[in-house]
């Protein structure tokens, strides 16, 4: 059996890091092409993960880069065809809901190769997110659909998708994160910092940070970050409600560096003491960075998961969630707060009284990675 897997943004490696490892191990002869479409190039959003969770080089780079999404999934379809007339594969698995996803799954699907595609079945019934049209094509057209909670299985039947398609696997980025865990534990959040500060951030020498004393952003959605009214409401909410209550390490997604700078609002934060902005870090330094965290806030689908299992009390800084698994109202730890300041705060009130206990979903066990192999290996068409 020949096996594609396609990867392109910094989620997409974390994902499929132990799937790489799982058809190693498998007992068949799985022949496994890695391909990176290059939706994501910069080493710190890239290499570094390849390096550190130690997947293979990909067997073929596309080097499809930043543009719009017809554009990236235009190029990234025609290159990726290219890839299955040559390689011929009998399967091409796909992850997530990033470009490189639906491009490479419409690619197959057009050319009658099989797709799997695992973390299927998520919804946020929001189309205007570009995620959300990219999880609706994917699982359309996939032959397998692989699904991290019974939630997302039951959405998929209600879909109308044939029972003997839908496979309920577990949350194949909690492999990684239980794989990861130790080695993160050992890290320091101050040394984390210190050596990813972007260009003009400094770091006061007796600023350290202990365990529960600190809180951690990201934000990267074109939603809140590429309009810069919404970017600076959110900004500004960020620097009176959450520093003024805890200091703030904010790792910036290049996006958001951009954006902030763009908006004028970059040379604000550089300033203000209580907020240390960072290059992205690593993913084991950003598992520590979570581990010791007070409280995350984030428009981040894989950090919700994270804190969940992690026992960190989350803001979702989005109107809804395709993961809703990671919310208070059904056992999590994450609170939808909206991007509205006055939304903010009361999501803000309500996410203090969270406890920060690990809250962990069934089959989010670090073994989904091997029941996803035996899914395709097993596969049988009726
Ligand atoms: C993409 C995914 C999003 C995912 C995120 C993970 C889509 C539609 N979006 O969003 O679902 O949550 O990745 O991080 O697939 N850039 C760089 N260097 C890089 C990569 C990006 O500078 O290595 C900058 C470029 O200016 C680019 C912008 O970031 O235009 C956005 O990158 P893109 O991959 O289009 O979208 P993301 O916001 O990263
Ligand atoms: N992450 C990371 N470094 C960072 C920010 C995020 O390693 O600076 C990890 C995070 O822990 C999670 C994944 O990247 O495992 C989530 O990716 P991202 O937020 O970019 O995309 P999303 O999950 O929203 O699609």
């Amino acid at each position: 059996m020949k096996i594609i897997s396609v990867v392109g943004a910094r989620p997409n490696f974390i994902k499929i890091a132990p799937f790489v490892r799982a058809v190693k191990q498998a007992d068949t002869t799985i022949e496994h092409i890695l391909v990176h479409t290059g939706q994501h190039y910069d080493d710190a959003m890239s290499q570094v993960f390849f390096s550190k969770l130690n997947i293979p080089m990909p067997d073929i780079n596309l080097g499809i880069g930043s543009g719009t999404h017809a554009e990236q999934i235009g190029a990234t379809m025609t290159a990726f065809e290219q890839v299955l007339l040559a390689e011929k594969p009998d399967w091409v698995v796909v992850v997530g809901d990033v470009n490189a996803t639906v491009a490479c799954s419409q690619a197959a699907a057009y050319r009658e190769v099989r797709v799997a595609h695992i973390e299927a079945g998520l919804r946020s019934y929001d189309r205007s997110m570009p995620e959300e049209i990219n999880r609706v094509i994917t699982d359309t057209i996939s032959d397998l659909l692989l699904t991290p909670d019974v939630g997302s299985s039951e959405t998929l039947a209600r879909e109308g998708h044939n029972a003997q398609t839908i496979c309920f696997v577990g949350n194949i980025m909690i492999d990684t994160l239980n794989e990861q865990l130790d080695a993160a534990r050992a890290l320091d959040v101050t040394t984390i910092v210190n050596e990813a500060l972007v260009e003009g951030q400094v770091l006061p020498a007796d600023d350290t940070f202990a365990d529960s004393s600190y809180a951690v952003a990201t934000l990267h959605r074109p939603a809140n970050v590429d309009d810069p009214l919404a970017l600076r409401e959110i900004t500004e909410w960020l620097t009176e409600t959450i520093a003024g209550d805890l200091p703030m390490i904010w790792p910036l997604h290049p996006r958001t560096q951009r954006a902030l700078e763009t908006a004028g609002l970059l040379g604000k934060l550089l300033a203000n003491p209580r907020i240390i902005l960072t290059k992205p870090v690593g993913y084991r330094e950003m598992l520590r960075l979570n581990l010791g965290a007070a409280l995350m806030i984030t428009d981040s689908g894989g950090l919700q998961e994270e804190c969940c299992v992690l026992g960190t009390p989350f803001l979702v800084v989005r109107p809804n969630t395709e993961r809703p698994i990671t919310l208070v109202e059904h056992g999590g730890l994450g609170v939808l707060a909206g991007t509205t300041r006055t939304s903010l705060d009361e999501a803000y009130t309500k996410v203090r009284a969270v406890e920060p206990k690990p809250h962990i979903p069934p089959l989010w066990d670090g073994q989904a990675a091997t029941r996803c192999v035996e899914a395709i290996v097993g596969f049988k068409t009726t």
